[in-house]
């Protein structure tokens, strides 16, 4: 963020275009008059509302709330135990996760949207480090499962009058908005976010969907150009459209990787080449410890960020 505000002193507005964790989002909501914070998924967009967003809310009555989840005799089956009890989650996490997702929505009348956000990404943060998973939904770990208590906490929201939240398609988004800065981290690889965090999606929609194969997994929705073979076009077609005095792009090379889900879909000469096109642009560099779990040579990894100064 140092970085991005030594470069851009004048900025007054920021956009995250695909805030992913909101980590940036977070950091620029000190900084800027506005920021806009977008991501396709659901449950991102909850997240956001619930950390972000200007609203209403009060914790003593959050707090009530979540204990009263917590003290629960949840033994009856539901939704989403049975369709990942003893499998993401352990059947009695499971059954109280899905009370739990029932009771929010019971509540909703006397909640304000706020609260109802705070509510759910609550439910998100419990439940995440319970999940029998090596991090998203792809397969469950296939043996017993020890995590079998959830208690949820609350999360620590705040409410920002500068953010300006959207679940929209980035290149959708790039037409309609106007922003001093525009931050952009896409993925950069075949792996698709809505797939990968399916549980999540599912249960902030609440739609009961039809589920499929050993994964348990939706019909696919919100499938990203970025993670196709359409990357490089979708990617100039987003540089082109924006509205902006500045564009950084943050960029992980992991381009020599050798598992191909995890190849790079944009070289860096694509991105440097479709950024030049727009303006005079700058590439800083920083060694980056990959995720890596010795299956790929990353020796030389790095992370750069292209800042372009628009014509
Ligand atoms: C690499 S992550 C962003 C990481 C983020 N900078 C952080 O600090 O967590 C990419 C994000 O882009 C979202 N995404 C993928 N395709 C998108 C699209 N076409 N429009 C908007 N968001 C998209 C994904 O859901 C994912 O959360």
């Amino acid at each position: 963020m140092k970085t991005i505000q030594s470069v851009a002193p004048e900025a007054k507005t920021f956009c995250d275009i695909f805030s992913g964790t909101g980590t940036v989002a977070n950091q620029a909501l000190k900084y800027y008059d506005k920021v806009i914070i977008n991501d396709l998924l659901y449950s991102n967009q909850i997240i956001y509302q619930a950390f972000f967003a200007e609203g209403e809310f009060d914790n003593n009555k959050l707090e009530n709330i979540i204990e009263s989840f917590n003290i629960a005799e949840t033994n009856n089956s539901n939704w989403f135990s049975e369709n990942y009890g003893d499998k993401y989650f352990a059947m009695p996490v499971a059954k109280k996760i899905g009370y739990i997702r029932e009771q929010i929505d019971l509540l909703k009348d006397e909640l304000t949207e706020k609260e109802y956000s705070i509510l759910l990404a609550s439910l998100i943060y419990s439940i995440d480090r319970l999940a029998n998973t090596v991090g998203h939904f792809e397969a469950y770990i296939k043996k017993s499962i020890e995590k079998t208590e959830l208690t949820m906490t609350l999360i620590s929201a705040q409410s920002y009058a500068n953010s300006e939240i959207y679940r929209t398609d980035a290149n959708q988004l790039a037409r309609q908005i106007h922003s001093d800065i525009v931050y952009i981290d896409p993925p950069y690889n075949s792996r698709q976010y809505s797939r990968f965090y399916h549980v999540y999606e599912t249960l902030i929609k609440w739609d009961k969907p039809e589920l499929f194969g050993v994964a348990r997994k939706p019909a696919p929705e919100n499938m990203s150009d970025y993670c196709s073979s359409k990357a490089v076009d979708a990617f100039r077609d987003l540089i082109e459209h924006l509205n902006a005095k500045y564009i950084v792009v943050s960029y992980n090379n992991t381009y020599n990787s050798r598992s191909k889900s995890s190849q790079n879909k944009i070289t860096l000469g694509q991105i440097q080449h479709i950024l030049e096109s727009k303006g005079e642009t700058h590439i800083l560099t920083q060694k980056y410890n990959a995720f890596n779990a010795g299956k790929t040579d990353l020796a030389n990894h790095m992370e750069y960020l292209f800042v372009t100064k628009i014509h």
